[in-house]
């Protein structure tokens, strides 16, 4: 059930319960694929970092180590450990980004593992029993998450098959849930909005999403090479024609900034893997913005990567010494950058929820946003 509590603007703070407990929103998923966080992150180390909720992919986990697998050890929250809620993507991304030679038919997609190459079909059905199996708490329609270049006929075709996916998706979700032995007889169902950048495309498509009264909607095909104006107009334009008594989400998005812009224009969900990624690399977020910590400026820097900032890494140790980690290859280094950033994102969403509980959302936006030019260009 999703429950608005403010909004200031367009911006919305809300509530979102569900099996596995209740979500804060404005909120960061925790982005773990493989159902790990990247950088030797556990999931008892989510609680201390401030994670409200996981998010796992379906067709890196159907294809390793299975989804049934996953059903007959109990579910992927047994699995892994995290009893808090947890979002699968459905292969509808993943299968157009990272898989070998594909070919779309109405059924669905035919396309090659990643891992060894063997052919796999992933339709709307198929994707809701892989979800199904791994039991999670929101399960991702099966869309296609078309080329940013791709030209207006392309997308119209595209469109039009994604939304017949999605009643495809809603159907087997509905029967799945009824079936005696499912992990997840409350899994939810998200459907999400495409349309690349033509304004009429989406809207159109938004409009017949919203019917069919759905527990979330995400808009998908963004942060995929258009520019982030081109984004935030798409938001302008889309998010109001999405129901406003459902949660929304923005797919793979995305930076500090690209989330204080879009909270603006009503999203409550968000997920991305620049945290993690960018965790691995040295690369640290601060309010003023990122730091590189393999900069020689940082050899004998006793600070913390952020001063007041109470992550297990910024509360035990230095730059100097993260620094010299990072330069020895020693995992402990990726891990401390990861834990802060994940804490830095989960963090930033609370003093959105914050900012929105006190009505001044415009005014921190702007602010936080000034900081973050510090460092930044
Ligand atoms: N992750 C980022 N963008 C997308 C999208 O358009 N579709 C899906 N399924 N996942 C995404
Ligand atoms: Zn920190």
């Amino acid at each position: 059930m999703y429950k608005i509590l403010k909004t200031d603007g367009r911006a919305k703070r809300a509530e979102f319960t569900t099996v596995h407990g209740t979500v804060q929103t404005p909120v960061f998923m925790n982005v773990g694929t493989v159902a790990a966080i990247k950088g030797a992150v556990a999931t008892t180390d989510l609680q201390e970092i401030g994670t409200q909720i996981e998010l796992s992919n379906t067709y890196h986990l159907h294809v390793r180590p299975g989804d049934k697998l996953i059903k007959e050890l109990g579910g992927l929250h047994k699995f892994m450990n995290w009893n808090k809620p947890i979002l699968t993507d459905s292969g509808g991304f993943q299968v157009f980004s990272l898989a070998g030679l594909r070919k779309i038919k109405e059924e669905g997609v035919t396309f090659q593992s990643h891992i060894d190459g063997h052919k796999i079909f992933m339709g709307p059905e198929e994707s809701m029993q892989i979800q199904s199996n791994l039991g999670s708490t929101i399960a991702m329609a099966f869309d296609e998450c078309a080329p940013a270049k791709a030209d207006r006929k392309y997308i119209i075709n595209s469109v039009e098959r994604t939304t017949r996916w999605l009643e495809r998706c809603k159907k087997e979700m509905n029967r799945l849930n009824s079936l005696e032995d499912t992990i997840n007889k409350s899994q939810m169902l998200f459907g999400i909005n495409q349309g690349a950048i033509y304004d009429d495309i989406r809207i159109d498509h938004a409009k017949r999403i919203s019917e069919l009264d759905l527990d979330g909607y995400a808009v998908g095909g963004l942060a995929v090479g258009e520019t982030h104006e081109e984004m935030y107009h798409v938001l302008d334009e889309v998010v109001p024609y999405l129901p406003q008594n459902k949660p929304t989400y923005l797919m793979g998005v995305g930076t500090p900034a690209n989330i204080l812009e879009s909270v603006d224009r009503g999203i409550d969900f968000f997920d991305c893997v620049y945290p993690s990624r960018n965790g691995r690399h040295g690369h640290v977020y601060t309010k003023f913005g990122k730091i590189n910590l393999f900069n020689a400026k940082y050899e004998k820097d006793t600070a913390p990567i952020e001063e007041g900032c109470q992550c297990p890494a910024c509360r035990n140790y230095s730059r100097a010494y993260i620094r010299h980690l990072l330069k020895a290859k020693e995992m402990l280094g990726m891990r401390l950058c990861v834990l802060h950033n994940l804490y830095f994102y989960n963090h930033l969403m609370e003093d959105i929820r914050g900012a929105i509980d006190a009505g001044n959302y415009k005014s921190f936006k702007d602010e936080r946003l000034y900081l973050l030019k510090t460092y930044d260009k």
